[in-house]
């Protein structure tokens, strides 16, 4: 009963700050981090409605980091991949991205083409890394494919070219870490999402927090515009 969980996406913040608390570099919290991908990555695909998982892994604006941390997140995303291959696999996950791939080394683009090509045909749930990835950019370079398209320049018309369109509209919008803002995460496709703020930093992020969040979103009242 209630609303179906369709679509979740999650700006999973608080890496830095989970790490800087017990004295650990921010890069560890980055590690912790990963775990609870995998984690809750696995409990989606067991979750009979949701088919899709978007997690915001790398911002447009995150090259402004310091370039040891930078580097770090991308060797981490290189190991994540080649560690957790065997469980998309065996729990049925199709890997996708959205984002600019080309500031990637081509050895990490390579890895990331693997991923999708090896678990292309699964059905369980679809988990999309959203890497290098920002609204604005993504929307601008639709606005250049519509345009050189010659097409009528209408909403239904740019969503055609939005990446993040393939995956439909976000029904819930988690941001871990306290903060309460999007920081340009899926813009477009959250106008209607119900958006949920929790101060747990994402290392500390579970699936018990995560059922609570879509039993509180089963019960909210979405309207649409409409009354
Ligand atoms: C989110 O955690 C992960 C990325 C942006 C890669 P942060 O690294 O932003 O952690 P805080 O916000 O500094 O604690
Ligand atoms: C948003 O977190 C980006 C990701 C979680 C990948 P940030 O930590 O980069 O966002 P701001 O700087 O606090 O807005
Ligand atoms: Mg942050």
């Amino acid at each position: 009963m209630g609303n179906i969980a369709r679509h979740i996406a999650i700006i999973m913040d608080g890496n830095g700050r989970w790490a800087s608390e017990r004295g650990l570099k921010r890069v560890k919290g980055h590690e912790r981090g990963a775990e609870v991908v995998r984690t809750l990555t696995v409990h989606a695909s067991n979750h009979p409605e949701i088919e899709v998982l978007t997690l915001y892994a790398f911002s447009t604006e995150n090259w402004k980091r310091p370039k040891m941390e930078v580097d770090f997140l991308m060797r981490l995303l290189g190991n994540y991949l080649k560690k957790e291959l065997p469980t998309y696999v065996k729990n049925e996950v199709r890997f996708e991205t959205i984002g600019d791939l080309s500031r990637f080394s081509d050895a990490l683009r390579e890895q990331i083409e693997t991923m999708k090509r090896q678990t292309r045909h699964f059905k369980k749930l679809t988990q999309v890394l959203a890497l290098n990835y920002g609204s604005q950019d993504e929307i601008a370079r639709a606005a250049r494919k519509l345009c050189d398209s010659g097409e009528k320049i209408d909403a239904e018309h740019l969503e055609k070219h939005l990446e993040s369109a393939q995956f439909g509209p976000v029904d819930i919008l988690i941001r871990t870490g306290g903060e309460q803002r999007l920081s340009n995460f899926l813009l477009w496709q959250s106008a209607y999402a119900e958006l949920f703020f929790t101060p747990t930093l994402w290392p500390d992020f579970g699936p018990e927090e995560f059922e609570r969040i879509i039993e509180e979103y089963k019960r909210r009242h979405r309207r649409f515009g409409g009354i």
